[in-house]
């Protein structure tokens, strides 16, 4: 049986088993907090073997990309003579995202603990954690905890007298959606606006305040204790090879319980759903965004035949990213979920590139024409152009976040377009 929030199981428990009445210190260590921090200091393991745990673990960045979090970590240069710095990622911008804001009201020592152990593992003494801007109440109750955790000992110079230190800061954000983008991040926390920088360079050599830093997802540095106290051979076999442990999904749209759901990388998606109550009024289910706005949306069925985990869904045509999966039953109008998202992207692009500048405004207005019955035929193919004039072509991965729903869209309801462009009126009776 998998595990849910309010289900306590075989689980890295970042969520499982919290109500959000139980986030304080002395909660955290009596269902053992900071046991994985004190291991490491007591036994004096060295940071090699927790960098090598990581790897065996097969954790993948729960921020979007699943990019492996050993390998980012070895690639700090932990022999850098200045100041290094770590930085969390809980800006959680992406439309269908809720997770790593109940990370932070439900388990926020968790979070701590990670970043602790991220420290000592890539040599690092000071850490930011950048919290978005409109989630005021997750923020203070991170400084709360923030502040217990200094008040223990956990925190600061010399951390449990092992001549460790690390201090660690909270950030309110600025609740831009481009501030989510790493270096957008990392130019934000530096005082400036939030647009992305060319890469290379990498934040790892050069990040903020031009120093080496690793950026890594809320969720992400939450596994860690776990993976140190178990193991990462323990973490690998919880999900499936290549995808560690097990994944919070933010589960909204047309099911009777929409919430977040810890479960193991590699459950079935009908699994996911019945954990979610099923279809909401017994509808049927029509499309799934399984990853978050950016992912391309695939058909019902063929979410019905997929696993939840990078590879299976990569494997059907989407991607699994912050694992924000929005359930769309038979009355939903295809164009007019495209022209919401198509919104979204022309409303938060940061300008600096001329394709996502330009382009991401060019697919919100020919979509919108569409939808409002003055759309033509040769408009789709129009479509596809922009977002191939986008994909691949711009600084950061906004441009691509945009152009992939588009196509994804048109390829898999493209009599929903004609209908409209040909009819006027939508081919769904709801809207009709
Ligand atoms: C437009 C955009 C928005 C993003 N927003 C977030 C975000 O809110 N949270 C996040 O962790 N990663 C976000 N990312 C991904 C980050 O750039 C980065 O890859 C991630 O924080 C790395 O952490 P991970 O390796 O633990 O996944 C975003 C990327 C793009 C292109
Ligand atoms: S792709 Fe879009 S959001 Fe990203 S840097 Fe270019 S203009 Fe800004």
């Amino acid at each position: 049986m998998p595990t849910s929030l309010h289900d306590r199981h075989i689980s890295a428990q970042i969520l499982s088993g919290l109500d959000g009445k139980n986030w304080r210190l002395a909660d955290y260590q009596k269902r053992g907090g900071y046991s994985a921090l004190k291991k490491i200091l007591e036994n004096k393991i060295t940071p090699e073997a927790i960098i090598a745990e990581l790897k065996a673990s097969a954790l993948r960045g729960r921020g979007g990309a699943g990019f492996p979090t050993g390998l980012k970590w070895s690639f700090m240069p932990r022999q850098f003579p200045g100041q290094k710095y770590l930085v969390c990622n809980s800006d959680e911008g992406e439309p269908g995202t809720f997770k790593d804001r109940d990370i932070l009201r439900y388990n926020p020592h968790l979070l701590i603990e990670g970043m602790i152990i991220g420290g000592y593992a890539m040599g690092i003494s000071v850490g930011y954690n950048y919290v978005h801007g409109e989630i005021w109440d997750a923020y203070e109750r991170f400084e709360e905890a923030l502040e217990e955790a200094r008040a223990a000992g956990f925190l600061g110079d010399n951390i449990l007298g092992s001549g460790f230190t690390f201090h660690l800061h909270g950030v309110h954000g600025y609740g831009a959606y481009i501030c989510g983008e790493e270096t957008a991040l990392l130019e934000s926390l530096e005082g400036k606006k939030g647009l992305p920088r060319f890469k290379p360079p990498f934040p790892a050599s050069y990040g903020l305040y031009g120093k080496p830093t690793t950026i890594n997802n809320t969720e992400t540095f939450a596994a860690v204790p776990w993976i140190i106290l178990n193991g990462g051979e323990a973490f690998l076999k919880i999900g499936k090879p290549n995808n560690g442990g097990t994944k919070i999904f933010s589960i909204s749209g047309d099911v009777e319980r929409p919430d977040n759901y810890e479960i193991p990388l590699g459950t079935p998606f009908a699994k996911l759903l019945e954990l979610a109550g099923g279809m909401r009024g017994g509808k049927k289910l029509k499309a799934v965004i399984p990853g978050g706005s950016s992912a391309p949306v695939l058909p019902g069925a063929t979410m019905m035949q997929t696993d939840m985990d990078y590879d299976s869904i990569a494997k059907a045509g989407s991607m699994l990213g912050s694992g924000a999966v929005i359930v769309m039953d038979e009355t939903r109008c295809m164009v007019k979920s495209l022209l919401r998202l198509s919104y979204f992207y022309f409303e938060e692009s940061c300008g600096q590139c001329t394709p996502c500048r330009e382009g991401t405004g060019w697919m919100y207005r020919v979509v919108h024409r569409i939808e409002h019955g003055q759309g033509r035929l040769e408009d789709l193919d129009l479509l596809n152009s922009v977002a191939d004039n986008i994909q691949g072509r711009t600084i950061c991965a906004l441009g691509d976040a945009a152009a992939m729903p588009v196509r994804a869209f048109i390829k898999h309801y493209r009599d929903e377009f004609i209908h409209h462009i040909e009819h006027k009126s939508c081919l769904v009776p709801t809207y009709v």
